[in-house]
């Protein structure tokens, strides 16, 4: 383990994680992209358990955005077969260490199998109180924010609700994330600095890491380093610095 943290720095409660590299880290090996995913699920093993023994108690990995269909169909495919694949592999191993697994995303837009792995590892890992793991397969922040909007729409027509009630609270409790709190602190590896359509509107308030380390070549040295980074920032809200050293008294 990485002695860059001291013991009692402040850990975020949710970190959000972009994964991106698999393609380039394949490239620069002479492979095929697929086998940059099939290396990027060692780092998402290294990953949880690392956030298990660092404290964390939601890790939110993005696998699989809403417009990651448009790649190639080979590509796309070779991805689905690999979550399957990881999930016959890995949730024993995942139940024993008392980690609940959960997927966001359009689950309808998935093939048979894989809607099947998915219902049975949640349900499996259901009662587990360690980790609490969400998995984006076909995620997408905008998706999220009109599927909430549509819900709401529906009970105003139908009467349930008045559209002069319709607040934030009231929206967040129709998204894929209600009952989570919001990522503390959101890592982008593979170099790119932007959001990608990711978590919208729970990421309002993150830190924001990013870093070049393609995913393949992400461990616990990177992680800490991110962590370390948080703990080093002084989180606003919206108020001043001074008010912030106020309330820390
Ligand atoms: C982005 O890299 C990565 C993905 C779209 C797939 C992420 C999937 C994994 C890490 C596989 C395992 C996941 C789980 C949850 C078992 P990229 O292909 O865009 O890389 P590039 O920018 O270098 O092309």
């Amino acid at each position: 383990m990485s002695d860059l943290l001291p013991t009692d720095s402040i850990v975020p409660e949710h970190v959000a994680v972009i994964m991106d590299g698999n393609g380039r880290w394949a490239r620069e090996r002479g492979k095929a992209r697929h086998s940059g995913h099939r290396a990027g699920v060692k780092s998402v093993r290294a990953t949880v358990e690392h956030a298990a023994l660092r404290g964390i108690q939601h890790l939110t990995l993005f696998a699989f955005s809403s417009e990651n269909w448009s790649r190639p169909a080979a590509e796309v495919g070779a991805l689905m077969a690999l979550f399957v694949e990881a999930l016959r592999r890995e949730v024993a191993e995942l139940h024993r260490n008392n980690v609940r697994l959960e997927f966001v995303g359009n689950r309808a837009s998935l093939g048979a199998a894989l809607i099947r792995k998915i219902e049975a590892s949640e349900a499996r890992t259901a009662d587990n109180d360690g980790l609490h793991l969400i998995i984006a397969i076909a995620y997408g922040g905008r998706w999220d924010i009109a599927g909430a909007a549509r819900k709401l729409a529906k009970r105003a027509v139908d009467g349930d609700i008045h559209v002069d009630d319709i607040d934030e609270q009231m929206l967040g409790k129709d998204m894929q994330f209600a009952g989570v709190p919001d990522p503390d602190l959101l890592i982008r590896t593979g170099g790119e600095q932007r959001i990608s359509n990711f978590l919208l509107w729970n990421l309002a308030y993150a830190e924001l890491w990013f870093c070049d380390t393609l995913w393949p070549d992400f461990d616990e040295t990177e992680f800490d380093r991110a962590l370390d980074f948080f703990a080093r920032r002084q989180r606003r809200f919206g108020q001043t610095g001074d008010q912030q050293e106020v309330a820390e008294c």
